[in-house]
């Protein structure tokens, strides 16, 4: 099968970047969200998006219609019914995420590929919500923040999924633009299997005094070389979401480095979020691009 019509479940930040990245590569591409205000958000995100990268150069106002002409938005599950492939990015909650797919299976034609874009919950556990068939046809798919730009796809594969499906998966991804790599269904793939116990380790060196907020971010900047510290990366991805994936990830592996440490928990109990709430390790209500470090220890 050629996939020719991408869906696109959620138009959050992530739901949006997939549907802008899926348009921009010439798919005709749904998103599908609860009410029209939120498309009418995630399309703003969007907008903006492709104005940057029209402003540079990298593409022509021309296309940047084109773009907007491949995209369209629905509230209803039933315009998604011809899709090709349907990638859900919708919240990380494991009943929420079932209904929807086991609503979807109903709906759908038989040759739909169902793929999350889910950062940690398990994809075999979501895949048992649909038909034997279409658990042949469930994958993976983890796209990273922002997803305009982020190069990479995790492509996740379960014990059930087509060999077939699977490599048009691949291929899929790299249509997209990405580099896509392989990875099997144990919690977190690849990335987040490695980032969030550097990012818990992070917050425990900043517990036990190994150094300041700053000093830790600016180490492994500039030591090397990542595009941000380990809690500049925090509040960018959100504290909330990276204690509910180490939590996942703890529950899977009874792991203590998958653990988070209570100074984590206490943050997102206060409502300390990172970026999206104005403060996390860093304070960005005064000067968001120059966010200065809270005082948590
Ligand atoms: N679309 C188009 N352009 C964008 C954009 C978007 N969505 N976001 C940023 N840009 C542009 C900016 O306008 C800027 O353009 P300019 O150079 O012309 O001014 C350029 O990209 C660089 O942006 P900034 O100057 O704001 O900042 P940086 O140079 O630091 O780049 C970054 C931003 C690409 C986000 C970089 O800091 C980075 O790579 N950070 C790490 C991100 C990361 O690790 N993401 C993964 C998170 S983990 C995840 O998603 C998985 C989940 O499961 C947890």
């Amino acid at each position: 099968m050629t996939i020719k019509k991408v869906g696109v479940l959620g138009c959050g930040l992530m739901g949006s970047g997939i549907a802008q990245v899926a348009a921009s590569a010439g798919f005709e591409t749904v998103v599908r969200e609860v009410s029209d205000d939120l498309i009418q958000r995630g399309f703003a995100g969007v907008e903006k998006s492709l104005a940057k990268f029209a402003e540079k150069g990298a593409i022509t106002g021309e296309q940047q219609q084109e773009i907007h002409g491949r995209l369209s938005g629905t509230t209803t599950f039933e315009a998604l019914a011809d899709c090709d492939i349907i990638i859900e990015a919708i919240i990380e909650n494991l009943e929420e995420k079932r209904k929807t797919y086991a609503e979807l299976d109903r709906i759908c034609k038989p040759e739909t590929i169902f793929a999350s874009n889910t950062s940690s919950i398990s994809i075999t556990e979501m895949m048992t919500a649909t038909s034997p068939e279409r658990q042949k046809r469930f994958i993976g798919m983890h796209f990273f923040n922002p997803v305009p730009l982020m190069k990479l796809v995790e492509v996740i594969r379960t014990i059930l999924t087509d060999e077939t499906i699977y490599e048009e998966a691949i291929e899929f991804g790299k249509q997209l633009g990405k580099t896509t790599v392989r990875t099997s269904d144990k919690t977190g793939f690849i990335v987040n299997r490695l980032l969030v116990p550097y990012m818990l380790d992070a917050i425990r060196a900043l517990e036990e005094g190994v150094g300041s907020i700053t000093d830790i971010d600016t180490a492994m900047k500039l030591g090397l070389g990542y595009p941000m510290g380990p809690f500049t990366l925090g509040d960018f991805v959100g504290l909330d979401t990276t204690y509910y994936i180490a939590e996942i990830m703890f529950n899977e592996f009874r792991e203590k480095r998958f653990a988070p440490p209570p100074l984590l928990k206490r943050m997102v109990l206060a409502g300390l979020y990172g970026r999206k709430s104005g403060r996390g390790f860093y304070d960005y209500s005064t000067d968001p691009k120059n966010p200065t470090p809270m005082n948590l220890v």
